[in-house]
């Protein structure tokens, strides 16, 4: 596709979006390799989001009151505060360089304590879980496969979810839906979640929400201004600011507070449920693909930053990747002068208090040094033109020899 079929043209005075954003554009047909989801698998149920299918998968497992859940040193606190709220206890375990667990990290007595382990498919670049697999089987420890970056794709030599016991996936990640999550399973039928049913008022709500979204971000190409107007005017009757979409707190007053985990109980909005089932995935899976190649290209030979992974090592065409993972030397001055300009980038640098240090262990320093820089469908190239030039201009200028 080529940028100018985009609607965000118009916009470059806006801050980037966060998230995938609905637009005329969101349902465009293009050609591309179809990949397998996380849906086909034959065991699905839908959740509100990526942590409340991690909080439903270990309420299937039902484990032994006590036991422990290992998780990775490296996480978003929305992968611990689950295993908390089960009333279960963590353990962790670090990574290898490649991203996988790093079995050697985790001594017998952890092992035998634990009785589930939570593995991600980090970044949308998933890898095949068969060694995890095996040591799971081995240790009688149910694995959760987490697909919260990897919506489509293939890990090794398994479609995206079937490694875990269960599966776990994020909706509002992949489609332009305020949330949304997965629970599947290749192996175990689900029993029923008992989730409450919104309200209609929240079902309304969810539309107009995803239309002011869209509004704001100038996706709807002559309606635009009409709808600016209304939104407007609800705003100043109902006295609430226009949606800005959030960055993720960068001081949060609590690790379980910030982790929101608020809407476990209830069943998804059907806005996102609708949406998800209409909207082409190509085109998803296509721009996703372009912008991580673009991102591949700009950062091939920048000073003081490189690709976590080299562009040779990674199958693009069989995945459609959440974000493109850069090591950056500066990455403390550079992140934070980032998001002073807006700019669309993640940091996982709000570990669990607690997480132990493992020898072996690449999770603490990705914690540090590892940038994440959005590649949605809803960025076109030349939003992708724009994060790369305030990144690059960050960085250390390029010495000639
Ligand atoms: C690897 C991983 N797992 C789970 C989650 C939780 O997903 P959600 O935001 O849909 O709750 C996240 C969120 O960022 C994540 O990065």
């Amino acid at each position: 596709m080529s940028t100018s079929t985009f609607d965000t043209q118009a916009s470059a005075s806006l801050p980037l979006p966060c998230g995938p954003i609905l637009g005329w554009s969101s349902f465009k047909m293009v050609t591309a390799q179809p990949l397998p989801s996380i849906e086909n698998l034959p065991y699905i149920a839908f959740t509100t989001s990526g942590r409340a299918a991690i909080y439903q998968a270990l309420l299937q497992l039902q484990l032994p009151p006590g036991s422990s859940v290992l998780v990775p040193s490296y996480h978003c606190p929305t992968m611990v505060a689950p295993v908390l709220l089960a009333h279960l206890s963590v353990a962790y375990f670090g990574l290898r360089p490649d991203g996988l667990p790093n079995l050697d990290t985790i001594d017998a007595a952890t092992a035998n304590r634990c009785k589930a382990m939570l593995v991600a498919h980090y970044f949308g670049l998933p890898k095949s879980l068969a060694e995890v697999r095996k040591w799971c089987d081995d240790h009688a420890i149910a694995l959760i496969e987490d697909c919260a970056h990897c919506y489509f794709g293939t890990a090794g030599e398994r479609p995206i979810g079937a490694w875990g016991d269960f599966s776990t996936a994020s909706i509002s990640k992949f489609f332009p839906v305020p949330e949304g999550g997965i629970l599947a399973s290749a192996h175990r039928p689900i029993r029923p979640l008992e989730l409450c049913t919104p309200s209609l008022k929240a079902q309304f709500k969810a539309w107009i929400d995803v239309v002011e979204m869209a509004t704001y971000y100038q996706r709807l190409t002559g309606l635009n201004r009409a709808l600016s107007l209304l939104f407007k005017l609800k705003n100043s009757f109902l006295r609430s600011p226009a949606p800005v979409e959030n960055l993720p707190e960068s001081v949060a007053p609590s690790m379980m507070h910030s982790s929101n985990m608020g809407r476990i109980a209830q069943a998804p909005l059907r806005a996102a449920l609708l949406l998800k089932t209409i909207l082409p995935r190509n085109r998803i899976i296509r721009q996703r693909q372009k912008n991580f190649l673009l991102y591949a290209l700009y950062f091939e030979n920048s000073p003081g930053a490189k690709p976590l992974f080299p562009l040779a090592d990674i199958p693009i065409s069989h995945l459609a990747p959440y974000v493109f993972p850069l090591w950056v030397d500066d990455a403390e001055r550079i992140y934070h002068a980032l998001r002073a300009l807006k700019i669309p980038v993640f940091r996982w640098d709000k570990i669990w208090p607690g997480t132990p240090q493992l020898d072996g262990d690449v999770g603490p320093l990705w914690s540090q040094h590892v940038l994440q820089l959005l590649c949605h469908q809803d960025l076109s190239q030349t939003d992708i033109q724009r994060i790369t030039h305030a990144l690059l201009n960050l960085l250390p200028p390029l010495t000639t020899p």
